[in-house]
């Protein structure tokens, strides 16, 4: 069976599209797309930079293309995503006063949600709003908006689009301070009646963190506040982080450090036995807690498309996904197969 099939009475299965997918360039990527997954999300394109670039601009052809593409092929389609800090439109940082700031966000949640109205199946509403430690970020919108701002961005994605399941996301859901931050903000839209359907873990994880434990640990908090937990954005990363790296000075050129970038010509054995298992691992327990996960998705479909090997430096080789650079299934595919035949 394909991924679809195999998860197919379990959760759904998607992977990212980036815009070269979406305008139809690279016709591998579009078959093995629909050969294997039954959801998409769109990795940039409906970004407020990208959809949404001036106060009255707007660049919706590869929103709509990457929409069209969902319909074709039956998908549930995911929006993605609607208040960001990052990757936000410049004019958004040029207003001053309170009132403009919430109508132009306004403006931007009900266009964009309106837009799609019927159509995407469920909107990332909020992203990344979270600090590390738990607490609300100092964003843009937090600094002058207050805390209302997420109140007002559900509420408003209801009002726009009442049919769509609608997302809070982030990263680092499992480590432990986080989890207790995003447990409050779900809870906090909650008492203010918002329609909150799901939260959205980021999988962006790697060989040994965060633990199965912390993992499961989220999904079972998540799920008890009577919401979908979607694993999103998963793709398990091979090289060190900078940070990580013994005697390592961020302040210095890394770049240069052949430590980061150990495997050009592929992973070792070593490598890929740890990468099989810890894919083998996730889903195992993906699927241990299937009543709870609505849907499981991939941050790119090859390991060639995967942001990963530009961060947090460019120019590295990295093999976070289950296809190769060459659109092959890789062993840890089989892996993830199996385990679905399995549980
Ligand atoms: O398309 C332009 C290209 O024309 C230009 O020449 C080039 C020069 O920098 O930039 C290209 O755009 C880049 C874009 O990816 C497409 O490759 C942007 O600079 C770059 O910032 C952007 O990075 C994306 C990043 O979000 C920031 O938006 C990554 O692809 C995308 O994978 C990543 O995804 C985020 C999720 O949305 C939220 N969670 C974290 C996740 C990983 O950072």
């Amino acid at each position: 069976p394909t991924l679809k099939e195999a998860f197919k009475s379990k959760f759904t299965i998607g992977t990212a599209l980036n815009s070269h997918q979406i305008y139809g360039h690279d016709s591998l990527a579009t078959q093995l797309i629909k050969r294997e997954f039954n959801t998409v999300t769109p990795e940039n394109v409906m970004k407020s930079v990208n959809i949404h670039p001036g106060v009255n601009t707007y660049n919706f052809d590869a929103a709509d293309k990457y929409v069209q593409f969902g319909q074709d092929n039956d998908m549930f389609i995911v929006g993605h995503t609607l208040v960001w800090h990052s990757q936000l439109s410049n004019f958004f940082n040029e207003i001053e006063d309170k009132d403009s700031l919430k109508l132009a966000l306004k403006k931007h949640v009900v266009t964009v949600a309106g837009r799609y109205a019927g159509k995407i199946n469920g909107w990332d509403v909020v992203n990344e709003a979270l600090n590390e430690d738990g607490s609300l970020r100092n964003s843009l919108f937090l600094n002058k908006l207050g805390d209302d701002y997420l109140v007002d961005a559900f509420n408003w994605a209801k009002q726009a689009a009442p049919q769509t399941e609608l997302y809070y996301n982030d990263y680092n859901l499992c480590a432990p301070s986080k989890r207790e931050g995003a447990i409050k903000l779900i809870k906090f839209l909650q008492e203010n009646n918002c329609k909150v359907d799901g939260i959205g873990m980021q999988g962006h994880w790697g060989l040994e963190t965060p633990t199965l434990e912390e993992i499961e640990k989220s999904i079972i908090a998540y799920s008890e506040l009577g919401i979908k937990v979607m694993i999103t954005e998963l793709d398990i990363t091979v090289l060190p982080n900078p940070w990580d790296l013994e005697g390592a000075d961020v302040n210095q050129n890394f770049e240069q450090d052949p430590k980061m970038n150990p495997y050009p010509n592929g992973m070792p054995d070593s490598v890929v036995t740890k990468f099989n298992k810890r894919y083998k691992d996730i889903f195992e327990l993906f699927l241990k807690h299937q009543d709870k996960i609505g849907r499981v998705t991939f941050w790119g479909v090859q390991d060639g498309d995967s942001w990963l090997n530009n961060w947090p430096i460019e120019g590295r080789t990295n093999y976070p996904l289950l296809f190769d650079r060459d659109y092959k299934q890789k062993p840890a595919y089989k892996e993830v197969i199996q385990v679905a035949a399995k549980n």
